[in-house]
């Protein structure tokens, strides 16, 4: 009974609120003071064309979600639109957005950068601009019309390339902050259990654990051996489950997508223009200042180690020669394996962390804006 009352006053509201002229509802029962709203056996669906939608940081996004009735009503509706996401990193179902007609309201980081499309009759979809690497995760599309209340979901996932890091000291030196600052510093994000798994179904073969997003270690095994959980194991994604975010230490997953302008720091990214690494080697071999200086000469950067894998993963970089990168490492990428260029399998290639005064080409980076 309350809750019925409730229901019919924010009904009331709403339909008072966008002043629309008709009320809401075919068959309103007063009948037995048991007050019940019907819809006279009308049905509300609500479907998603596509249930995972795959993109790249900087892009705009559609995530499809449709409503109708059965049967077909005569005369239009507005029934709410309510768009939420589940982070894919873990955490609190947060709203994106509200809408009821051509009415909206967007929240938090989506301020400003969503919007429903709204191309025909029922659209719902999401449209999504300027994508950023910590977008990814569940979007919940849930319509409400009166009692009528339907939903759907569509994952959101981003192309791009999954990197093991470690401190410069060496192995398992990383608090779960510290992960996540080193990932940040190299042009990327903690990577979620989902993007390694994919990258473990890719190949990735990497026998020290690593925090992901969600604050658990884990490690991804191709090739079980014996300093790598034993022979007996299958390969597999192996967990250490959740571990102390403080105390315990470890190396990281990171990921990279585009060749975005990273601003991190700036706390949003503010171009949609991709970037470019190159290697850069004039006349001789560089330490690393000079190898700084050669980049900035050349209206560049030193590339960060994600920008590195993303130019591997997604530009298909290929060149065998050790370059500075900005961590300090050494490092060069693979696509093609040959004589002579290190492992048999493609990958971005390191030397570790030599002395800065040891000689080296580099790899910079360009931004977008930079290159025009
Ligand atoms: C995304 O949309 C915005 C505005 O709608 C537009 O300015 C921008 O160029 C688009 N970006 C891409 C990568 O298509
Ligand atoms: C996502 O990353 C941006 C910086 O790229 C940051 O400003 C924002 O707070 C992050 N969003 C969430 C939900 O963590
Ligand atoms: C690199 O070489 C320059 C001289 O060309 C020197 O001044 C600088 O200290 C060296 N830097 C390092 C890190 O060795």
């Amino acid at each position: 009974m309350m809750i019925c009352c409730i229901q019919i006053l924010l009904l009331l509201g709403v339909q008072l609120a966008l002043s629309i002229p008709n009320f809401f509802y075919h068959d309103f029962r007063k009948g037995n003071g048991n007050k019940e709203i019907h819809f006279s056996g009308v049905k509300l669906h609500v479907d998603s064309a596509q249930p995972a939608v795959f993109a790249a940081t900087g892009d705009n996004v559609t995530l499809p979600c449709r409503f109708w009735y059965e049967p077909e009503l005569t005369s239009p509706r507005e029934p709410r639109v309510k768009w939420s996401w589940q982070p894919a990193a873990g955490g609190h179902e947060t709203d994106v957005l509200v809408a009821i007609g051509s009415r909206s309201r967007s929240f938090g980081e989506f301020r400003g950068r969503v919007q429903i499309r709204q191309d025909f009759p029922g659209d719902a979809a999401l449209v999504m601009t300027n994508l950023m690497l910590n977008d990814t995760g569940r979007y919940h599309c849930e319509v409400v019309d009166g009692l009528e209340d339907k939903s759907t979901s569509v994952y959101l996932e981003l192309r791009g390339v999954v990197f093991p890091y470690q401190h410069p000291r060496g192995h398992y030196h990383l608090s779960f902050l510290a992960a996540q600052q080193a990932c940040e510093q190299q042009a990327s994000t903690l990577a979620t259990f989902s993007q390694l798994f994919q990258s473990w179904k890719e190949g990735l073969n990497w026998c020290n654990a690593g925090w992901l997003a969600d604050g658990t270690v884990q490690y991804p095994m191709t090739r079980p051996r014996v300093p790598c959980g034993g022979d007996g194991l299958a390969p597999g994604v192996r967990s250490y489950g959740r571990r102390h975010l403080q105390l315990h230490r470890y190396d990281v997953f990171c990921f990279s997508s585009t060749l975005q302008v990273n601003s991190l720091t700036l706390g949003r990214l503010l171009s949609n223009v991709g970037g470019k690494v190159y290697y850069l080697q004039p006349s001789h071999t560089m330490n690393l200042t000079e190898a700084q200086q050669a980049c900035q000469e050349d209206g560049a950067q030193v590339a960060k180690v994600g920008q590195l894998y993303a130019a591997w993963k997604l530009s298909v970089l290929d060149r065998c020669d050790a370059g500075w990168l900005a961590d300090g490492s050494v490092r060069y990428p693979i696509t093609r394996p040959r004589r002579n260029c290190g492992p048999s399998e493609p990958g971005v290639h390191s030397f570790g962390f030599p002395p800065p005064q040891h000689k080296h080409g580099v790899y910079c980076y360009k931004s977008g804006d930079e290159l025009m």
